[in-house]
């Protein structure tokens, strides 16, 4: 366990409010109401769907699966372990960037790793592994050790004004204490799983958001510069962290506070 620099711990003694054991539940009443309503019908289901229609146009399942060299019956269990090392792009990826493969490959427009767009297909293209156990394996070669060695960098790597980290907020000495009323999740836990729940649509922001921009929005507000999508760093960090939670299942569209 990494004991935190003075000034950190200051920096955090000034972020988190009160500690209250007896109260972990990060939401209300009315909001866990609303949570169970949109378990039933999740918003970002009209992604998925949407997604499919993206990806049709795009390509096709067949034509993706050779792109890879997966066999079609096998996509669900493959697409189930990224970010992985694809020979193809030759080095690891994510489940986005091989989209943006295919385009090329089809010798269409590339969509961008931020656009709405991007989001839906990779939204329909996980949803095809639901029902798998995520299965991302960070020892399988050289590129994927290297890969969850960086994540862990960047992970504990404190930046920004105020020094923080991820793992400032998000390592175990701290979990469960509270930022401005929000218990500090773990993200190591089945409730707070990254490993097959992003896509995932989030209540608090009314809308559908992937993992990479999910760590972008603690980034922002922490106040640090916001790695960039698809960067070696920001591939690094989602192998770190969906690595925490291997071995959930995936149910594409997540939904998040
Ligand atoms: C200042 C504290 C703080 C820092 C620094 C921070 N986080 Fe967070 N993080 C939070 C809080 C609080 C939540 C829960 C917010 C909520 O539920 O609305 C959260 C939630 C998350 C989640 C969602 C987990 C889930 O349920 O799926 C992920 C993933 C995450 N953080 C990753 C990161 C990464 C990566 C970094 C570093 C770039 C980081 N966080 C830095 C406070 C922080």
């Amino acid at each position: 366990m990494r004991l935190l620099s003075v000034s950190t711990a200051l920096v955090c003694l000034a972020l988190f409010s009160g500690v209250n054991a007896e109260e972990k539940m990060s939401m209300s009443d009315a909001d866990k109401a609303m949570y169970a309503e949109m378990l039933e019908n999740n918003p970002a289901d009209m992604d998925v769907v949407e997604g499919k229609e993206l990806f049709n146009a795009l390509t096709s399942q067949a034509v993706y699966g050779q792109m890879l060299g997966v066999k079609e019956k096998d996509l669900p269990s493959y697409i189930a372990g990224f970010p992985r090392f694809v020979k193809p792009a030759g080095k690891v990826v994510t489940l986005s960037q091989t989209l943006q493969m295919a385009a090329a490959l089809g010798a269409k427009s590339v969509p961008k790793l931020e656009s709405k767009e991007m989001l839906q297909m990779t939204a329909y293209l996980k949803s095809l592994a639901n029902d798998q156990t995520t299965n991302i394996d960070v020892k399988a070669n050289k590129q994927m050790q290297e890969m969850m060695k960086l994540g862990q960098e960047v992970f504990e790597e404190r930046r920004g004004g105020r020094g923080l980290s991820c793992n400032s907020c998000h390592s175990p000495d701290v979990i469960g204490q509270r930022l401005r009323m929000q218990p500090l999740p773990d993200l190591g836990s089945k409730v707070n799983a990254s490993a097959g729940t992003w896509p995932a649509y989030r209540m608090t922001k009314s809308e559908t958001t992937l993992l990479d921009k999910r760590f972008q929005q603690c980034m922002d507000n922490a106040l640090l510069a916001k790695i960039p999508l698809g960067s070696r760093e920001m591939v690094a960090l989602e192998v770190y962290i969906t690595n925490k939670t291997k071995g959930n299942p995936s149910q594409i569209p997540g939904l998040k506070r």
